[in-house]
């Protein structure tokens, strides 16, 4: 009896400990609500904890649809000042962790313009958050090495709003789990996390992965704007446990799907926030598919641009060694664009299609040094760890500098003015301070410091010693004297005693010692005490002194903070008019200066809908177009002012870079990026196309670089954002030729969700989307169609619009177009005064023009597809070049007629010409 209850006793407590161990979270996870008021558990199994220690911010509560996580109903939130607040963590040295900061705006201060703040870890800016919905989540995660037994993620003012934080979650990882060679100078930023062939839309994350690392699923499009899905990719699933012991250790859940390209390539274009850069890539794989004896699994990577990577083979089951195992290939340090395509291909030799299980991307992001006295700083912080000023955080002073420093803006900050008057401070004076070589100004005024003033030799910038009313005692050491900068020296209403050292009455100096009892003048030792030195002179040098300090203070203190605040009468005139915030979003050009750059509007460079556009020059030599709105275009001061808070947040490569605003004397303008090359209607028909006009594949890049542009506004930015205007004169051409799309923004958002917006019809005739001129149901189509419009203008040099050109009865070059595609005769269309180029490049963008142009919105292609046709033609084009060029090597034998074949000759198909040397670029396979 005894033993078995002894065994049942056991085997309880068995269970228990297995039951404690799977309710239990990770050690070494941090889970703070921030804002939050007491511990709770989530229904994942994660215990949260209130950030009640943060003594600095407010909190706010909020309530956002459909987001029932408590930890997202409430934030804290810190004023919009100079200063940073920070968190602190508790780490162990030398182990790598996951950090993630999360964001849900959700209105809480009624603002009419959306926040945009800095968050940084340590002296290192980690990420500008900037918040474009109030019902999204932002997150941003940082893979680390800890090297110091805590860490301080700090918020602080950057453009707009108050910061604020909903959570910061820590994880602990295991072993050398996201070891790599850079770990000691670089953090990983996670871009991408995808899990293929996700089962639901739910990412997964703890507890199926013990790390709680997140894993968007492939299904949901919003994660990374994952597109361009090849025809034929199947999702599949099993249910058989995955060996994922090794490596990253992706969990078993992610390793369970995948997908396949049962037509033999997986295709995806996927974007990446913070790229280009450098970064950490790797795909996971597992077989989970049943392979018959005959049959095998070997696929390519194909990365445009980067052919070396295309040389290694992947064959799951060898690399894995057996089915069911993780096979993680990728690559330590690779440079990726924003906009990523990639693509497996299978090997001529392959009977199965590629497969792909999941993949992760994270950019480096270089650590700061940190500003030149941490340790001298933390070792006197250390000592008064119950001031609040002490309680900080993080650097000194970066990214922005603690309350009572200022800093040197150099790159590697040192502490150049210390103010901690009346902080009640007491014993003797921190020796911390005369360690800090490049201090210059220290107030230590009004508190109960006591003992002797200690030897201060080290710091010989030292210009301003504000030592006044504390208890100090002791002689006043002779060693100030010998300060070469020292101009100011108060040590009045002191106990100090002795003599006034000599070197200190004969200096150029504004000294006070008054009310130290028994401390008085040198030399004649008489009964003059409270003295100011060179009392015969008197009062000049006194003034003179004050005056040269007065001069040379700014300079001492020349931080970077100085510029940044230093407001202009005119924008604060502005913000008083609105009386809101919406306008500090973009920056303000006072009218002068527009005037001043523009000189009166002298230069007219164009005009359009919205107003007319001069050429202006700043005063720093950055050309800029000024575009003068005309009157009516918006009804309110406020709606200009959100209007143009929107405009400050789209950024992307080929939309025109909006630099800033001015509201003044009735005048609405917007200011520009110049773009030097003008518009492409100029060089297409205009002045500019010097008899010969642009060649074909410039004009296909010209074509992508807009295309480009146009797929971020309807793609990128939440809502999305639709043009309505697109037209060769609405795209641009700089330096180099590179096109960007101009005008955009100034319109009606999308509306998220719904399909359309309706609203009164604009655009220009030609490239007007019939479908929305008679519903006037605006959709992303309609931008697809005028960008059609576009197309046909590449290939013919022809007006969309034109009383001669296209013949009888046809103003139209849709019209005239679909005529010849349609009749197969296209080079009845090809703009004469192109001459190298091949037809079947031509055959590619002509057609997809016209899918552009068909009278419904659903049966055209969206710009993600269209960019895909063009990239093509490119590729077609550019190896069409080769061989015009009279290079015989592989390419250039299928391509000059029949360039069909080039389609398919990737560098999947023709292995022979490829496999050079498999060594120099094999992917680490650990
Ligand atoms: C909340 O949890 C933390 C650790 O997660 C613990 O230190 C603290 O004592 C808990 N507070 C309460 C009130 O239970
Ligand atoms: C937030 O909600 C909690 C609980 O309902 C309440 O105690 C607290 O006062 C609220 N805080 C604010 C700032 O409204
Ligand atoms: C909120 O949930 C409802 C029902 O689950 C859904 O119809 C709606 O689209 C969701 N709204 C948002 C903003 O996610
Ligand atoms: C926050 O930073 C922006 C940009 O530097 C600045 O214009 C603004 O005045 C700052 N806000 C405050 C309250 O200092
Ligand atoms: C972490 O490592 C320890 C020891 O190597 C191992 O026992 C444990 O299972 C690992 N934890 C996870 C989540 O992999
Ligand atoms: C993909 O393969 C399927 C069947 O194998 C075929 O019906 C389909 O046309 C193929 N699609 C493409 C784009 O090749
Ligand atoms: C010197 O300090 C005393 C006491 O604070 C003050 O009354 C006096 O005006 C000061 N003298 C000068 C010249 O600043």
């Amino acid at each position: 009896m005894g033993t078995v209850r002894i065994l049942f006793l056991l085997f309880s407590l068995y269970v228990l400990l297995l039951m404690d161990a799977s309710i239990a979270q990770m050690p070494g996870f941090i889970s703070l609500d921030c804002g939050g008021s007491e511990n709770f558990t989530d229904e994942i199994g994660l215990n949260w904890s209130p950030d009640n220690y943060m003594l600095r911010g407010k909190i706010a509560n909020i309530s956002v649809a459909n987001e029932t996580r408590r930890q997202y109903t409430t934030l804290r939130y810190f004023p919009a000042d100079n200063n940073k607040y920070c968190y602190r963590l508790n780490v162990i040295s030398r182990t790598r962790y996951l950090i993630r900061a999360t964001f849900l705006y959700g209105d809480f201060d009624n603002n009419n313009v959306y926040p945009k703040f800095d968050i940084s870890f340590g002296p290192t800016h980690w990420a500008m958050i900037v918040i474009s919905d109030a019902n999204t989540i932002e997150s941003q995660e940082l893979i680390f090495l800890a090297t110091d037994p805590t860490i301080s993620i700090c918020l602080s003012n950057a453009t707009t709003g108050q910061p604020f934080i909903s959570t910061l979650e820590l994880r602990q990882f295991n072993g050398s789990i996201y070891f790599n060679q850079y770990e000691n100078q670089f953090f990983l930023s996670v871009s991408a996390r995808i899990n293929f062939g996700a089962e639901s839309d739910a990412p997964v994350r703890y507890p199926d992965d013990p790390f709680d690392r997140i894993w968007q699923s492939d299904s949901v499009k919003k994660a990374n704007y994952l597109v361009d899905v090849a025809p034929g990719t199947e999702k599949i699933a099993t249910r058989m446990p995955i060996d994922v012991s090794r490596d990253e250790r992706p969990p078993e859940k992610v390793m369970q799907t995948a997908v396949v390209g049962r037509n033999g390539s997986l295709t995806y274009r996927l974007n990446l926030d913070g790229f280009p850069a450098s970064g950490w890539a790797f795909s996971y794989f597992a077989e989970i598919e049943d392979l018959g004896p005959s049959d095998t699994r070997k696929f390519r990577l194909v990365l445009p641009g980067n052919s070396d990577l295309s040389k290694a083979v992947v064959n799951i089951q060898e690399n894995a060694q057996g089915k069911y195992r993780l096979y993680e290939p990728g690559y330590y340090n690779l440079s990726l664009p924003f906009v990523l395509s990639f693509r497996f291909g299978k090997t001529s030799d392959s009977t199965m299609g590629p497969l792909l299980n999941a993949m992760e991307i994270n950019k480096y992001l270089r650590k700061s040094d940190g500003s030149a006295d941490v340790p001298t700083l933390a070792a006197l912080t250390a000592a008064y760890s119950s001031a609040e000023w002490a309680q900080e955080g993080g650097d000194p002073c970066l990214p922005a500098p603690w309350s009572w420093v200022e800093c040197s803006s150099d790159p590697q900050p040192s502490i150049v003015s210390i103010k901690l008057s009346g902080k009640n401070l007491s014993g003797p004076i921190p020796v911390e301070f005369t360690k800090l070589s490049g201090l210059v100004a220290l107030w230590l005024d009004n508190n109960s410091l006591s003992g002797p003033i200690p030897d201060f030799s080290g710091c010989p910038n030292l210009k301003i010693m504000h030592l006044e009313d504390n208890r100090l005692n002791g002689d006043l050491p002779s060693s100030l004297a010998d300060l070469p900068n020292l101009r100011e020296l108060y040590v009045q209403n002191n106990l100090l005693s002795g003599k006034v050292p000599s070197g200190l009455l004969d200096k150029d100096l504004v000294l006070n010692y008054t009310g130290n009892v028994d401390l008085r003048k040198g030399g004649n030792g008489g009964k003059h005490r409270n003295i100011i030195i060179g009392s015969t002179v008197g009062a000049v040098v006194l003034l003179i002194a004050t005056i040269t300090s007065c001069i040379l203070m700014p300079k001492g203190k020349k931080t970077r903070k100085q510029g940044k605040f230093q407001p202009s009468l005119t924008s604060q005139k502005l913000v008083s008019t609105l009386g809101d915030t919406a306008a500090e979003a973009a920056h303000y050009f006072p009218l002068s200066e527009i005037e001043d750059a523009t000189k009166n509007f002298e230069r007219k460079i164009g005009s359009g809908g919205f107003g007319v556009v001069y050429y202006g020059r700043l005063e720093d030599g950055k050309e800029i177009a000024v575009k003068v709105l005309t009157n009516d275009s918006f009804q309110s001061k406020r709606e200009f002012s959100n209007e143009v808070s929107l405009l400050s947040r789209i950024h992307h490569r080929n939309l025109v870079q909006f630099l800033g605003y001015c509201q003044e004397d009735g005048k609405s303008i917007l200011v520009y990026e110049f773009m030097h090359n003008g518009t492409l209607k100029e060089h297409l028909y205009g002045l500019l196309t010097h008899g010969r006009g642009i060649n074909w594949i410039k004009r296909l890049e010209i074509a992508e670089d807009a295309a480009k542009g146009i797929e971020y506004l309807h793609t990128g930015c939440v809502p999305s954002i639709i043009h309505r205007d697109l037209k060769t004169s609405n795209i641009l051409l700089d330096k180099n030729m590179r096109a960007k799309v101009s005008d955009f923004g100034l319109s009606k958002l999308a509306v998220d969700g719904a399909s359309h917006v309706s609203s009164i019809v604009r655009g220009t005739v030609g490239y007007l989307d019939p479908e929305y001129y008679i519903s006037q149901q605006l959709t992303d189509k309609s931008d697809v169609y005028s960008f059609g419009v576009i197309l046909l203008e590449l290939i013919s040099g022809q007006e969309a619009i034109s009383n001669e050109s296209f013949g009888m009865n046809c103003r139209n070059i849709v019209q005239w177009a679909k005529m010849h595609i349609e009749s197969g005769d296209i080079q009845g269309i090809i703009d004469p005064r192109l001459h190298d180029y091949d037809i079947q490049s031509m055959w590619k963008i002509a057609e997809k023009a016209l899918m552009c142009v068909q009278a419904h919105g659903s049966m055209r292609p969206s710009i993600s597809e269209v960019i895909k046709e063009i990239q093509d033609a490119i590729t077609i084009e550019k190896g069409a070049e080769t061989a015009r060029e009279g290079s015989s090597d592989e390419i250039s034998r299928h391509s000059a007629h029949s360039s069909l074949n080039l389609v398919s000759l990737d560098l999947v198909a023709s292995e022979h010409y490829l496999s050079i040397d498999d060594s120099i670029t094999r992917p680490a396979a650990r």
